[in-house]
């Protein structure tokens, strides 16, 4: 695992972008997986402000997202959808017909999984995951326990993802119950992941993610087994306890 830490957010934004970048720039249809969620938020304004520099060129993009609530349509402020859209598709000029969705609002969730897998497949697989970190580890909604190589799938949010994803939309009440998620398989064959940690909240599940016991129980340890990981995270995020080995930002 390689590890930039940032001094700002600002900073944190730039070398995220920066990443992002520099895949597309030697690869300039490459496969996104692309997180929502708010750290990565300031990174992805970057990129749109590069854009609208005219130093960064998406249009060939290929956008996989990562998650959706079940049950959730479109047009509803919950959707993961309409989310990446808003902060990705859309600001970084990215035709629809380049975004692969996971279908969650009614029909056959399995047969939508499955679709998704083989568009996956049919890209060659991910160029690069952008992801966030979620408090118990998840990735994507790989909600532990969860094996390496779980597929892309229906899942049961735990209580603990209720909890923090109720500070999006107002309540816990509002948080649906079910998701689908990019396997856990899709995330750990991505050629290169990203994983974005922001805030004093995320000490401990970062140690952890990078330092503790590989386990299911906290499925972003994984991490420590794929071979091409940048943590790109915040200065106050890394503890005396999380040892890392990093490289700092300049
Ligand atoms: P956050 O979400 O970026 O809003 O902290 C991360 C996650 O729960 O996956």
């Amino acid at each position: 695992m390689h590890t930039l830490v940032a001094d700002t957010s600002e900073q944190l934004s730039q070398l995220g972008a920066d990443l992002v970048a520099r895949t597309l720039a030697e690869r300039p249809a490459a496969a996104l997986l692309v997180a929502t969620g708010n750290t990565p938020m300031g990174m992805y304004q970057e990129l749109a402000r590069r854009r609208a520099d005219g130093l960064l060129d998406a249009s060939q993009a290929r956008v996989f997202q990562l998650d959706e609530y079940v049950g959730v349509p479109e047009d509803d402020v919950r959707s993961l959808y309409g989310w990446t859209r808003r902060s990705f598709v859309d600001p970084l000029g990215i035709p629809l017909e380049q975004v692969t969705r996971l279908m969650a609002d009614g029909g056959d969730l399995q047969a939508s999984c499955q679709a998704y897998d083989e568009r996956v497949a049919a890209a060659g697989g991910i160029d690069l995951a952008i992801l966030g970190l979620g408090p118990n580890g998840h990735l994507g909604f790989n909600e532990p326990p969860c094996a390496a190589d779980a597929p892309t799938r229906l899942i049961d949010l735990t209580p603990e993802s209720v909890v923090s994803n109720a500070v999006y939309w107002g309540g816990e009440d509002q948080v649906p119950r079910q998701a689908l998620t990019a396997g856990m398989n899709v995330i750990m064959q991505a050629r290169h992941i990203v994983l974005v940690v922001s805030g004093a909240h995320k000490q401990d599940i970062l140690a952890r993610t990078m330092h503790g016991p590989v386990t299911p129980d906290i499925p972003s340890s994984f991490l420590q087994l794929a071979p091409n990981v940048t943590i790109v995270v915040d200065r106050s995020t890394i503890t005396s306890t999380s040892q890392p080995s990093v490289s700092h930002a300049t």
